[in-house]
């Protein structure tokens, strides 16, 4: 693996190599951590919808943390249309959180400081672009 990639995509790779489908994990701490996301979603098609917000929302932060190539900019285009399916900006927010910690429990002692600060920071900087730009 290269050494110098960024500490959040490696944590995503590491993960990988772990972990076939994070989607299960992320989903279940979400609903025991915040049950009233549960009925939030459809029910039909409810999975696909699932496995693809995830998948979405990781390509945004790995572009936020990255490149900004553009993709990260979903992140407040999103903020508007989950203000349209009624999800609350702290829950929407708490997603990120929430990804971070299924992380951490599949990364286990392969969770570094490093790791551990590039996400604390990227947190917080999801949760002010999240909230300045909208
Ligand atoms: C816990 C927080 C969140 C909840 C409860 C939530 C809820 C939902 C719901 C209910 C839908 C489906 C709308 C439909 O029925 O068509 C949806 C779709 C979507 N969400 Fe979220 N969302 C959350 C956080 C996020 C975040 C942080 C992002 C990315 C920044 C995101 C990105 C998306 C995208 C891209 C879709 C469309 C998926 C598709 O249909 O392909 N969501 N979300």
């Amino acid at each position: 693996m290269n050494a110098s990639t960024n500490p959040i995509e490696r944590s995503f790779k590491l993960a990988a190599e772990r972990c076939e489908d994070l989607t299960p994990l992320v989903y279940r701490r979400l609903f025991r951590e915040r049950p009233e996301a549960e009925t939030m979603f459809r029910r039909d098609g409810g999975d696909l919808v699932r496995g693809s917000m995830l998948a979405m929302t990781i390509e945004a932060i790995i572009d936020f943390a990255g490149a900004r190539g553009g993709y990260f900019r979903m992140i407040t285009c999103e903020v508007s249309s989950h203000d349209a399916y009624g999800t609350p900006r702290d829950l929407f927010i708490d997603f990120f959180r929430i990804i971070r910690d299924t992380l951490r429990e599949v990364l286990a002692d392969e969770w570094s400081p490093t790791i551990n600060d590039a996400w604390q920071n990227l947190l917080i900087d999801i949760a002010a672009f999240a909230d300045v730009s909208m």
